[in-house]
């Protein structure tokens, strides 16, 4: 079962949400259904499983419904009409003491402009979940202090956030987010305002947090090569419906339409593709390939093996077992299509 779990979700914005949802046929515009009722449709019709210890990005234009959607799940929006289940227990369907404590011990939330408490210091904006929850004093501290280690800020507790730089105030918000050990962070562009460059170290940060924490990560952004680079699968949403959800590798293949195809574009597909998402599947009488390569091998690192022969090479999997081929031929049409 997925640790996350959206079943139709809707969101409808206006005074009567509930009657327009009734009259909506599946041919009306986002556009249509503004102009004719003044409601905006923000979530339309979402279905989404999101697995544990994965990171989720969720993009998409500017007002494509991602904050609404994300917000959605821990019902800081109340959906239209749908249901969210995480660990199978019904979100949608929990009381108030419920909520306060899925959203005190399960979810936590990093946001864009860091939202940190500007009269506290760095240490006590990260000990604030763990403060609301009545954690005391000297336990909560010395958590914090090794939350801040991890974020690499163990100097700074004392410090108040505007003595901090963009990059390091978004580490304070991450860390605090981190602090109460939350199953699922949802993450609300959180590196959109900061440089390209601290922007790309976070990233990389954040990359390498996950892979001792294993959180399970739903992060937005409308950047698609953040989204390449941080997302175990992606969702594309446009008008707020999901257009298109699959691994990096799986859209930059075989985006589903026009819109996705604009994002790929500036994509570096050599170092995106693999071998396994572009090779023919084995076939019985495939004769055995002398030469073989990783099924996440990818086409930049290919193209020296395939270019100095024609024939087909062998792509095994993590157990070196072959499931598929590739040749010259096929690593060139990949490239060149898009
Ligand atoms: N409280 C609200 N009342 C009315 N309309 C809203 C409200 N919140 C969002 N909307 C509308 O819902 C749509 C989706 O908004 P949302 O904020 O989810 O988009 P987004 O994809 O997060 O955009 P951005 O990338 O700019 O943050 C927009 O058209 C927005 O105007
Ligand atoms: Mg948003």
């Amino acid at each position: 079962m997925s640790l996350v779990q959206l079943r139709n979700i809707w969101k409808i914005f206006g005074p009567t949400p509930t009657h327009v949802l009734d009259s909506i046929k599946p041919t009306d515009s986002r556009a249509d259904i503004q102009a004719n009722t003044g409601h905006v449709v923000a979530v339309r019709d979402v279905s989404l499983d999101i697995a544990e210890g994965e990171i989720f990005v969720v993009m998409g234009l500017s007002g494509s419904g991602k904050s609404t959607l994300i917000r959605c799940l821990s019902r800081l929006i109340e959906p239209t009409s749908g249901d969210v289940l995480i660990n199978g227990q019904n979100v949608t369907e929990m009381n108030e003491t419920d909520l306060r404590d899925l959203r005190r011990n399960t979810v936590s939330m990093v946001f864009q402009r860091f939202g940190l408490f500007p009269h506290r210091r760095v240490i006590d904006n990260v000990a604030y979940g763990l403060e609301v929850r009545g954690v005391p004093a000297a336990e909560r501290y010395a958590h914090c202090e090794d939350i801040l280690k991890l974020v690499d800020l163990q100097d700074w507790g004392n410090h108040f956030p505007h003595e901090l730089s963009g990059g390091m105030q978004q580490r304070v918000g991450l860390a605090r987010a981190l602090a109460v050990d939350p199953q699922i962070m949802l993450c609300d562009e959180p590196f959109s305002a900061l440089d390209p460059l601290i922007r790309r170290d976070m990233q990389n940060e954040l990359l390498h947090l996950q892979k001792t924490l294993k959180k399970t990560i739903i992060f937005i952004t409308h950047d698609f090569l953040e989204a390449l680079k941080l997302g175990d699968r992606i969702a594309i949403m446009k008008d707020g419906i999901v257009v298109q959800v699959g691994t990096p590798q799986q859209i930059v293949a075989n985006p589903a339409d026009d819109y996705v195809r604009e994002f790929i574009q500036d994509v570096p597909r050599a170092r995106v593709l693999t071998a396994e998402t572009i090779m023919r599947p084995l076939a019985n009488n495939d004769a055995a390939s002398t030469t073989s390569v990783a099924a996440d091998t990818t086409l930049a690192d290919l193209i020296p093996l395939v270019a100095p022969t024609a024939d087909p090479l062998a792509v095994v999997n993590a157990s070196g077992l072959p499931i598929g081929t590739v040749d010259r031929a096929s690593v060139l049409q990949a490239l060149a299509s898009a």
